[in-house]
């Protein structure tokens, strides 16, 4: 089968090389159909986004994404925007969990939190009234909360998920955030199995940094689930671990969290560990569970063991050198 693989900018070429080799010794089959975007291409090629990068991924329905940097003050749109709207990837869902071998406050976090990706504040509707007041639209609508509650129940249920919390400020916003918890409410009653909660955003801050471990999976409104996402990834370690992916209807597009790392580039020294989770998360959906697996077990084993790792975890090893030893424990 075809997919695409974006690069994307700074340690995105390092990184992707490691995708490549990892999925040649799975033995996975996959094509890939490589192009560039991001800030580099466009800085040579006076656009982000390499044409027929959009119709292959319309074809395929599947990539694999890189880190990209949006060049700022030049009239560009984020790729990672464009992409969203373009495909209409209305669930972004973010796996949390500890790591052995990756330093943390805590040790049995678990979450999965599944945000809503293409209204609420970030619909872009903004306006200047005059120089001293600008407007945003908080735009909330019934059939995006139902498409994503029904995903975060349909997501419990399909891995064995206990309980999901809709997070909310209804008390404050009650047309908005009180329609997403109302339909959130709605949509719960089909999946009798599965326990039902809410809590309020900035409590919900305050717990997660307490006792995390008594959250499961997390449904949100876009900005909320934007902050928590990365309050969560905090939890475990930061970024380095992160996977996240897109997903619509008919494309599903699947990145590390991380950015371009541009201190870093080109020098041999990015952790892959986050783009192969997220390429594990691809494997998955796919329907190749045993590889996905595999995969993300050599990551944990060989971060556990803390001898070939990545200088972000305390190590001494290269990309290269990470995925050399990765590809043997495979
Ligand atoms: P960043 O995530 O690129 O870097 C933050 C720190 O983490 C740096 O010290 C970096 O060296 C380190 N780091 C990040 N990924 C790493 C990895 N895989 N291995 C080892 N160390 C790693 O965040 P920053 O510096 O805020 O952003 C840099 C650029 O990336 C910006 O242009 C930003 O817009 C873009 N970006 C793109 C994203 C995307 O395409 N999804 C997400 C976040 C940022």
């Amino acid at each position: 089968m075809k997919a695409v693989l974006i690069p994307g900018d700074g340690i995105g070429r390092e990184i992707a090389q490691s995708v490549r080799a990892v999925s040649e010794a799975l033995d996975t089959g996959i094509l890939w159909q490589e192009f560039a975007a991001g800030a580099e291409y466009a800085a040579v090629e006076g656009e982000l986004l390499q044409p027929g990068l959009l119709d292959a991924i319309e074809e395929c329905g599947w990539a694999l994404k890189g880190p990209t940097a949006t060049p700022i003050g030049k009239g560009f749109r984020s790729i990672n925007v464009q992409l969203r709207q373009r495909f209409a990837t209305y669930a972004n869902l973010r796996p949390v969990h500890t790591l052995p071998g990756v330093k943390s406050r805590y040790d049995n976090v678990d979450i999965v939190i599944v945000r809503e990706n293409t209204e609420d504040l970030y619909k872009g509707i903004e306006y200047k009234l005059n120089d001293d007041i600008a407007n945003g639209v908080k735009l909330i609508t019934r059939p995006a909360c139902d498409k994503i509650c029904r995903f975060a129940f349909d997501y419990a249920r399909k891995n064995g998920r206990k309980k999901v919390t809709a997070v909310h400020k209804a008390n404050i916003m009650k047309l908005t955030d009180g329609l997403f918890l109302s339909v959130f409410r709605d949509v719960a009653t089909e999946y009798p199995d599965i326990a039902v909660d809410d809590v309020i955003i900035d409590a919900l801050c305050m717990k997660l940094v307490q006792k995390p471990e008594q959250f499961d999976v997390l449904v949100a409104p876009n900005l909320y689930g934007d902050i928590i996402s990365d309050l969560c990834a905090g939890l475990v370690g930061g970024l380095g671990f992160a996977p996240s992916a897109n997903i619509g209807d008919a494309t599903r597009i699947y990145e590390a969290v991380h950015g371009s790392a541009p201190d870093i580039a080109g020098q041999d020294k990015a952790n892959p560990s986050a783009i192969l989770m997220a390429f594990a998360m691809m494997l998955n959906d796919l329907g190749m569970t045993e590889k996905a697996e595999r995969l993300n077990r050599a990551i944990y084993d060989q971060t556990a063991e803390g001898k070939v790792v990545t200088a972000d975890v305390g190590g001494t090893a290269g990309t290269k050198a990470f995925t050399a030893a990765l590809i043997r424990r495979l």
